[in-house]
């Protein structure tokens, strides 16, 4: 392996484990989102996109003659990372959650672009073709976080309002 192809194959993995802990958090927000409808359908929608992407990026580390044994072992650090987080959120939670899914995405796009440039120096035209998809899903979803965060705060505000006058 040249230095192209062993960065490719380090970031592929990094890659891989951070669609995974998107997958806890996703999860782990869309549980939480029941009163909001619109941005539980988009969510659930991204963790299937998200559930792929993990698939998809194996495929690639395979394909060029990585094993996913190691995977395995990072996958569950980062949902262990995942779930300590989900526990900080309080009654805020839902909008704590959506700027850390916006901030999230917006570093997977980063990786994307970046992996793009690996695959095309390394001469990898199948693996920069699935980063090219994926960065697509990625930028869809963070320009809907970005939409539905104003909303979410918004209504956020004024249900926690009606909950404090029913309080007194
Ligand atoms: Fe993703």
């Amino acid at each position: 392996m040249n230095r192209a192809e062993e960065n490719l194959m380090a970031w592929l993995r990094d890659a891989h484990a951070m669609e995974e802990h998107d997958v806890t958090m996703l999860n782990s927000l869309a549980s939480r989102t029941g009163d909001y409808p619109d941005v539980r359908a988009r969510l659930e929608q991204h963790l299937l996109e998200t559930r792929r992407q993990a698939e998809a990026l194996e495929g690639c580390i395979l394909r060029r003659g990585g094993d996913t044994s190691t995977l395995k072992d990072l996958a569950g650090k980062m949902i262990a990372f995942g779930q300590g987080m989900s526990g900080m959120f309080a009654d805020d939670e839902i909008v704590k959650g959506a700027m850390a899914s916006y901030a999230f995405e917006h570093m997977e796009v980063a990786a994307y672009r970046v992996l793009i440039v690996a695959a095309e120096t390394a001469g990898d035209a199948h693996t920069k073709a699935v980063c090219e998809r994926i960065l697509k899903e990625e930028l869809s979803m963070a320009s809907d976080l970005e939409a539905h965060l104003p909303d979410l705060a918004r209504e956020y505000l004024r249900r926690s309002q009606v909950r404090r006058s029913q309080a007194r």
